[in-house]
């Protein structure tokens, strides 16, 4: 069976056709201030002639040979757009040109000699206004941790299915979202409890049940392959801490991107940026409860029981299904559970192509299924989305556009719905 086509930015009916026409130049608008902010003109000269680029749907062209020279990766992405012909910013494979964008922006850096995150304060400014949620979550660890170590076999499988939907909804807080149609109250709403509870019927494929059985018979080492920092990051940190504790994992691995990446992905740096952020006296209300979570996160990581990880293979340009044939696989494939979080992954899970919503998962991971044990938490942020019952899309689409949306299918990218999808293997 030949492949679907991959999501492409010229067609209106895909999350691609806006993206690139109102969400990047705002990104890249936003960016520019902040180079101006920080000094750094070439680059803020450079991110307004690609407005223009944007605008006047210039051709994407290879990285020159001193950009490959500083940074090898990038032969791979010229080799790509090789293969792709001519390609421009509205006409062009989504997923492979927002890659390159941001490759784009790292390579406008160095060489300009700088190493600086543009998203930096951005996404520090959001963590800070998100105390009501850290703090409530805080709450819940210590309680895990001190209480449940007596905790019956049913607790921890009902705590792990609260701490996994914990998981899922704390992906809502992508920054890059920022920059459409969500705000920051919707991001705070759907952190509380009662908001979860309400938000169940969101979930469209629900494999927690498969997932917690795997793991709760391995119980070796968990991988997350991370999405945002921020929030998002306090609540993959949050989860480690139970699975650690509660003896539901030896280890737990995180992997970062090595470069700023889709506004607000967690970068190594931003790791430790969240843990002196929780310490930081007056960056949140005072509280015991963080101060706990704080010091339990840095004991983990001293003990190396979490180790912050990092490799480029994250950070190319398509899907995530040469996995199993890279260095990166020997180590992971003893695993419990890979957790691919969030919008991104999910899309490199499933190579970002056109699938009919009905098939199942096992296919559109290709040469992923059975070889990794995967466990996917991914609020729905762009067109791609498998497994679904057959009519379901459709119902959606239909009910999106009744609620007063141009779009039925942008259901899809609204945010508002959900997918927890799991492979053994
Ligand atoms: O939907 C907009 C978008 O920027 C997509 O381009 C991307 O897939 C996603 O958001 C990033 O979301 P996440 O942080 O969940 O991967
Ligand atoms: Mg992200």
């Amino acid at each position: 069976m030949p492949l679907p086509q991959p999501a492409w930015t010229s067609d209106p009916k895909l999350f691609a056709y806006p993206t690139v026409r109102q969400r990047w130049p705002t990104i890249v608008r936003d960016a520019a201030d902040e180079c101006r902010r920080a000094g750094i003109e070439s680059v803020a000269a450079k991110l307004s002639h690609l407005l223009g680029d944007f605008e006047s749907d210039a051709r994407v062209t290879a990285f020159p040979e001193d950009a490959v020279a500083r940074k090898p990766e990038l032969r791979a992405y010229n080799e790509s757009l090789a293969a792709l012909g001519t390609v421009t910013w509205r006409n062009g494979p989504w997923l492979f040109l927002e890659c390159y964008l941001y490759q784009l922006f790292d390579d406008w850096f160095l060489e300009a000699g700088r190493k600086f995150d543009v998203f930096e304060n951005l996404k520090t400014s959001t963590f800070k206004q998100l105390s009501a949620g850290v703090l409530e979550l805080c709450k819940r660890v210590d309680i895990c941790c001190d209480e449940l170590k007596k905790s019956s076999e049913d607790d921890l499988r009902l705590l792990f299915i609260e701490f996994a939907d914990i998981l899922l909804w704390g992906n809502a807080t992508d920054l890059s979202l920022l920059a459409g149609n969500v705000t920051l109250q919707d991001i705070r709403s759907v952190q509380g409890a009662e908001v979860r509870k309400k938000n169940e019927d969101k979930i469209l494929v629900n494999d927690i049940e498969a997932a917690w059985a795997h793991l709760d018979k391995k119980r070796g080492r968990v991988d997350f392959v991370l999405d945002n920092s921020g929030f998002e990051l306090f609540a993959d940190l949050c989860f480690s801490i139970f699975l650690l504790e509660l003896k539901l994992a030896t280890e737990v691995h995180l992997h970062c991107k090595e470069i700023p990446w889709f506004v607000s992905d967690t970068m190594p740096k931003d790791v430790e940026a969240l843990v002196a952020q929780l310490e930081e006296p007056g960056f949140f209300p005072e509280s015991a409860h963080i101060a706990n979570f704080a010091e339990r996160v840095r004991a983990l990581l001293a003990a190396g029981k979490i180790k912050v990880l990092h490799h480029p293979f994250w950070t190319q340009g398509g899907n995530f299904w040469a996995l199993p044939q890279l260095d990166l696989y020997s180590d992971l494939k003893q695993l419990s559970l890979v957790v691919f979080k969030g919008d991104l992954n999910y899309r490199k899970l499933t190579g970002d192509l056109q699938w009919d919503p009905t098939t199942p998962f096992r296919t559109a991971v290709q040469g992923l299924a059975a070889r990794l044990p995967i466990l996917a938490l991914r609020t729905c942020k762009a067109d791609v989305v498998v497994g679904l019952k057959s009519g379901e899309y459709e119902e959606l689409a239909r009910q999106y556009e009744a609620a007063g949306h141009d779009v039925g299918e942008f259901w899809t990218s609204s945010g508002k719905w959900a997918v927890i999808s799991f492979l053994g293997n």
